[in-house]
């Protein structure tokens, strides 16, 4: 019952927040395309920055940009900020849901530090704060003239991150929490900076005063800084599922990889709309292509891939047979007390509907075992059952064999 209850919120909350998501960042994807199309000409009203003509549903757009505010407060406005707000909440209760409900599965992984479910959730509510904090921080100090100063150094600290959060969660959560860092800096640039700042300028509209540029400035910078970001966020939440990018033993690299990924394709788009030519929209994609290559490349490399060649597995000259018995003991007691038809422990039905009850399902399997448990430490989940990097050798070496003879 426990897992249904589980699994029905996880479901629940990972719907609205796609949701969610989608209005947030269509919204932002939609703003920035009309800031960047702005085109100006003779004869639009004092104020105004520039417009954009449009179609779309069947009819004309004529939109005008009042960089600071128009003369007079308009009698209706709309606000765009609960996209942000939701996507942050629904978010933050997906990951309560999944990685503090279920810290011992998603969290914790005691391979890498013992911490009980209290301390790794206050980790983890510690490390959204403080990356907030020191992001708020930099923007306020003279970096905010550098933009490209800015962004360096911020990628420093999210890479420096995955580095030192390696340290204390599972891998998957590593991914997770650079995500959830970095979603958070977004919601709390549009909840602390963007929308207040509006405000004052709203305030002081409606007091007939002429409001200070100086607000809609540091608004824009921060609302640039969520562009960039966005793609990488994106990627970093649905990463998680794949087990070759967060497992990684070197996962920060991904992660450095990612990030001037992302940010490229953005960049190609808002290049795109201000309606630039030639090269300049014509280098992004390119690089994104050869930056991903690097990265598939990178991931295929692995370190740690080397450790059925350099342990040496029991039983060398066995027949296949008695290195599959040996293989399926392993899994019966690592894997099958959560992957059977009546799981003992942990989960109410085996995860994935993946269940190793017998040989033949455990052959069946066999390509997933080599992705969640050899290529990566993904399973078993925060290592619960205590594999031995022994045991996940003869894995591989049965893998190796299996996955030859495989049809
Ligand atoms: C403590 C319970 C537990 C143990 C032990 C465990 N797993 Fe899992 N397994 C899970 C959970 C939970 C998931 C779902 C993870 C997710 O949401 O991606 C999963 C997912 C998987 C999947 C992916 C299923 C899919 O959706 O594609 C495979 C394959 C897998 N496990 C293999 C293994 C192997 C091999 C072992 C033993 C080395 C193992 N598991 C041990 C709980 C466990």
């Amino acid at each position: 019952m426990d897992i249904q209850i589980v699994d029905w919120l996880s479901l629940v909350f990972r719907w609205a927040h796609i949701v969610a998501g989608i209005g947030w960042i269509g919204a932002s994807f939609y703003f920035m395309a009309l800031d960047f199309s702005l085109r100006q000409r003779e004869g639009l009203p004092p104020g105004v920055k520039g417009e954009d003509w449009s179609v779309h549903g069947g009819g004309f757009y004529h939109i005008q940009k009042y960089t600071v505010a128009p003369e007079k407060m308009p009698e209706d406005l709309r606000w765009f900020q609960w996209e942000s707000y939701a996507t942050w909440l629904t978010g933050f209760a997906l990951m309560s849901v999944v990685y503090y409900w279920q810290a011992d599965i998603y969290l914790i992984d005691r391979s890498v530090l013992a911490l009980s479910t209290p301390q790794a959730v206050a980790a983890s509510l510690a490390v959204l704060i403080t990356s907030w904090l020191v992001y708020d921080m930099l923007c306020k100090s003279p970096l905010k003239e550098n933009q490209i100063a800015m962004f360096a150094v911020l990628f420093v600290l999210i890479v420096g991150a995955a580095v030192g959060l390696g340290e204390v969660f599972s891998a998957r959560a590593v991914f997770l929490h650079i995500g959830a860092m970095i979603g958070t800096i977004m919601t709390g640039n549009v909840f602390f900076v963007i929308i207040p700042n509006q405000k004052i300028v709203v305030a002081d509209l409606k007091q007939g005063k002429i409001p200070n540029p100086e607000f809609g400035k540091i608004a824009k910078l921060r609302s640039t800084h969520n562009n960039y970001l966005t793609l990488p966020v994106l990627f970093l939440m649905i990463s998680n599922h794949y087990p070759m990018t967060f497992g990684h033993p070197m996962n920060w690299i991904v992660i450095a990889l990612i990030l001037p990924i992302g940010a490229i394709v953005r960049h190609y788009f808002n290049a795109h709309d201000s309606g630039e030519h030639g090269m300049a929209i014509r280098w992004q994609w390119p690089t994104a292509a050869v930056l991903l290559l690097i990265l598939m490349a990178f991931v295929a490399w692995r370190p740690t891939a080397q450790t059925s060649k350099t342990a040496t597995p029991p039983q060398k000259e066995d027949p296949p047979d008695a290195l599959t018995l040996q293989a399926f003991e392993i899994v019966k007691t690592r894997c099958a007390i959560c992957h059977s038809s009546t799981p003992t422990d942990f989960v109410g039905v085996a995860p994935g509907g993946v269940e190793y009850d017998t040989i033949e399902l455990m052959r069946q399997h066999a390509p997933q075992i080599r992705a969640q448990a050899i290529l990566s430490n993904a399973m078993p989940p925060g290592n619960l059952t205590e594999i031995t990097e022994r045991e996940r050798a003869v894995l591989d070496e049965w893998l190796d064999i299996e996955l030859q003879n495989a049809p």
